[in-house]
């Protein structure tokens, strides 16, 4: 009887599975279209697309904020090289690296190019703060290097996100008194604190966005301190270190030289301004491109 009952009911059961199915064939073809549908390969193929230093960023697990990846659309990467121009001055104080931004913003602007001029620590509202505290506040007297390499790291992150980035992305040429190289040396190299930590954090706080072209201007240590004193009588805190001090970081930016050939550029800061601008010319001329003019 059980058997008879099975086979009564037979009928209604597969005809009841044969829909069933077919309703779900209906949603897995429905769900294929939708994948399948262009747009939604476009969103997660463009969010993908190569860029290196999305990718760099990615890797050190550092996430983009929304204006912040905005500003690094129109950083040159290897594919797309927006026109701004990124010029760092390094060399120890008084060489005269604020003089020779001076009379290159001036030249480049006879040209015609925009150029912003800016410094380190400093160059925000926030960073000038920051500069206070590491150059002339009482309060930093007892500064710890760690804390030291934050405040300066700190003052970076503002200028990078705030002046720098969006100055490239407007294509104007960015002319920065001292950069995160002045890090690795200061800090890391003649400070001593871990070499790989602050490459890292010097990563993290510039956005990945290395200068284009760095002139270290190179002067003996005792002359470029002796200048900077004739300019002004004030000393601040980093100007007041030993002079051996000042022997390593000289040593500190040949060094990192030799390992960046390509970008940074040892200019020799003796003889007269003029003579110096001449070298620093020849060499911002030849990355920007701009001939016939010496
Ligand atoms: N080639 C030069 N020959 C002689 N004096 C110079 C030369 N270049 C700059 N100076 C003078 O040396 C002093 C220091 O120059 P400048 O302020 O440009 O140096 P700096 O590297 O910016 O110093 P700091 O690190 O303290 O900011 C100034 O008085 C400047 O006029
Ligand atoms: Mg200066």
């Amino acid at each position: 009887m059980a058997h008879a009952a099975y086979f009564e009911n037979l009928a209604p059961r597969m005809a009841s599975h044969y829909l069933r199915s077919r309703r779900k064939n209906k949603i897995r073809q429905g769900f294929l279209r939708i994948v399948c549908s262009k747009w939604y390969w476009v969103v997660p193929a463009l969010s993908c697309a190569e860029n290196p230093l999305r990718e760099n960023k990615m890797k050190s697990g550092i996430k983009l904020r929304g204006k912040e990846s905005a500003c690094l659309a129109a950083v040159p990467t290897g594919r797309r090289r927006a026109r701004g121009m990124l010029v760092t001055f390094e060399g120890s104080d008084g060489a005269g690296k604020s003089t020779q931004i001076r009379r290159l913003q001036a030249r480049l602007e006879k040209l015609g190019r925009r150029v912003m001029v800016t410094r380190e620590p400093g160059g925000t509202a926030l960073g000038e703060r920051v500069r206070h505290l590491l150059k002339f506040d009482p309060a930093g007297r007892d500064m710890r290097d760690e804390t030291e390499l934050l405040l300066f790291s700190a003052s970076r992150a503002q200028l990078v996100r705030e002046k720098i980035l969006p100055a490239l992305a407007r294509g104007e040429v960015v002319l920065c008194d001292r950069f995160v190289d002045s890090t690795t040396v200061y800090q890391g190299f003649a400070r001593g604190l871990d070499a790989g930590f602050v490459e890292r954090l010097n990563r993290f706080v510039t956005a990945g966005r290395l200068p284009d072209l760095t002139v270290v201007l190179d002067l003996d240590a005792a002359a470029g301190l002796a200048r900077a004193k004739a300019r002004t009588k004030k000393t601040d805190r980093m100007e007041a270190q030993r002079r051996s001090f000042y022997e390593k970081v000289r040593r500190g930016f040949k060094r990192l030289a030799k390992a960046e050939p390509r970008r940074i550029k040892v200019v020799s800061a003796t003889g007269t301004e003029e003579e110096v601008g001449a070298r620093v010319w020849k060499l911002a001329a030849k990355k920007m491109g701009i001939v016939g003019i010496s």
